[in-house]
């Protein structure tokens, strides 16, 4: 879908194609709303007299083939009260929109959404993030679809979106365009089958993308990992006939000296349980076991298109678990990059071996001033917080606040849960360091105990367990597509913006 920002003066009002404009509550039209009704001959107030449309967000009049003009439909959205109006609430009406038109019939849409008077909104960041949620919202995965494609082609193609400053719009858009492609960057990896997407293949892509956009990559393979001693993320991938791979991604954008941010993913691209295997309805979707190393790759995609000004260094471990003869069992006891040893009593609790090591090569290498890292770790965190909140752990109560506010305002929302030597001494083991499970409870909260034991003193840490906001399914969303989300790519951008930028 294309998209583009122009000018009044580039477009004649009713022209071909759909037409969307807006009106706050009352409803009150506003002025380009006022234009086309009047062009219409009243079009729009006449539909108002038969319709309950009060200019509410999320409500929606529509007119097919007004008369008068050349335009095909005309669609009144509701943006709500002026004061309430925000750039969120922007990207939201944007997917609405596009949402209603991909397969409305309609191939142009022209939006010529104003910005009532009272709103907090700048006109050309109002227009930026209108594209910005339209162009998410046009995101599909239908590579493997060969039968019966026009059912699900979308056929609205361009998207018009006006505004009285175009050149300033253009600007803003800029950036959000790279986010839009680092966050599609990752969907697309979340949703690849994992007999097509396995570790391999996954880095590869990573660097074929990132390398583009001056990114400097490293791939480690087993042979580099078995010499350096990463015994715990090895140990996941030992029954899989897939090469682990560690995968480092080194952005420079900042001053030479800076330390850089390190965002850290569990890769596992396809989770079986190993050994202690699932059963087969928990199996389903464990193609999407690596959407934390997809948000990590989406994130440096995004920060390299726009060229941040801030170092940040993404480290991801990718693996298979599955369960041939060279497989771990449970009651292995692994050594990891750390020293430390873990006795393993449950061979589904994986990415928690994968992350220990990554981290400690991340903190050893890079010495980074925060490490943030991303994981669907735990199906205790999608019984807790759902779909709407990822969980967040950290070391660091300044890090989880500006994690939590990066979060609010892009609406990938975050919620604490807490850490304490009481669940710490819960993943004691009888003869090993650790073990790789707590209890039967507070799985989530276990699980990032152990991460922690890999965090070095000093450095400043947060876990997101991403588990059930990383994919979805059924219900959908107006922003949101049917399965990898790639979540976590507008905040961790966000919170780049607001804190690590020069
Ligand atoms: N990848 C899963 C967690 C998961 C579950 C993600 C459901 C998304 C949806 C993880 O590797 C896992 O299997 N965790 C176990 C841990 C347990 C064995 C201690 C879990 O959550 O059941
Ligand atoms: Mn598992
Ligand atoms: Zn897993």
């Amino acid at each position: 879908m294309q998209i583009s920002l122009c000018a009044p003066a580039d477009v004649t009002t009713g022209e071909a194609g759909a037409w969307v404009v807006g009106a706050t509550e009352s409803p009150a039209l506003l002025p380009a709303s006022a234009r086309l009704d009047k062009a219409s001959g009243g079009a729009l107030t006449r539909a108002l007299n038969f319709s309950r449309f009060t200019g509410k967000s999320g409500q929606f009049l529509e007119v097919l083939a007004p008369s008068g003009i050349k335009a095909s439909r005309l669609l009144l959205v509701g943006l709500g009260k002026p004061e309430s109006l925000d750039e969120k609430g922007l990207e939201t009406l944007g997917a609405q929109i596009v949402g209603r038109l991909l397969t409305a019939g309609e191939r142009t849409a022209s939006l010529e959404i104003d910005v009532p008077k009272g709103s907090k909104v700048r006109k050309a960041q109002a227009a930026a993030h209108l594209a910005f949620g339209a162009r998410l919202k046009s995101y599909a995965f239908d590579k493997y679809r060969t039968r019966n494609l026009d059912e699900y082609e979308k056929r609205l193609k361009t998207v018009r979106i006006v505004t009285p400053e175009p050149a300033a719009a253009k600007k803003a858009h800029a950036g959000l365009t790279a986010v839009a492609d680092g966050i599609f960057f990752a969907r697309d990896l979340v949703n690849e089958p994992p007999n097509m997407l396995y570790p391999a293949e996954f880095a590869r892509r990573a660097k074929a993308q990132l390398s583009k956009h001056g990114v400097k990559i490293d791939i480690l393979g087993e042979a580099e990992m078995k010499k350096q001693g990463f015994g715990a993320l090895l140990g996941v991938g030992q029954g899989s006939a897939r090469e682990s791979q560690l995968v480092v991604m080194q952005w420079h954008g900042g001053k030479k000296s800076a330390k850089p941010v390190a965002l850290v993913g569990k890769g596992v691209c396809f989770d079986s349980g190993g050994l202690s295997i699932k059963v087969g309805a928990g199996m389903q979707g464990m193609k999407g076991d690596m959407a934390g190393a997809a948000a990590v790759t989406g994130t440096m995609l995004a920060l390299a298109a726009r060229k941040a000004r801030v170092n940040v260094v993404g480290v991801i471990g990718l693996v298979e678990n599955m369960p041939d003869s060279g497989a771990l069992r449970p009651d292995d006891v692994l050594t990891s990059l750390s020293g430390q040893t873990i006795e393993v009593l449950n061979t589904d609790a994986e990415g928690r071996l994968v992350l220990a090591d990554a981290l400690t090569y991340t903190q050893r290498r890079f010495k980074p001033k925060v490490v943030i890292d991303l994981a669907t770790l735990t199906g205790a965190i999608v019984a807790a917080l759902g779909s709407e909140h990822a969980g967040v752990f950290s070391n660091n109560d300044q890090l989880v606040q500006r994690i939590q506010t990066a979060g609010r305002h892009t609406g990938e929302r975050v919620w604490q849960l807490p850490l304490d030597p009481f669940y710490d001494k819960m993943i004691r083991s009888k003869i090993a360091d650790m073990k790789n499970i707590g209890g039967a409870n507070s799985g989530s909260i276990t699980a990032a105990q152990f991460l922690q034991r890999f965090i070095e003193k000093d450095t400043a840490w947060a876990h997101l367990d991403i588990a059930g906001v990383a994919w979805q399914d059924g219900e959908q969303k107006p922003i949101i597509p049917s399965w990898g989300t790639g979540w976590g790519v507008r905040l961790l951008n966000r919170l780049m913006i607001e804190h690590y930028e020069a």
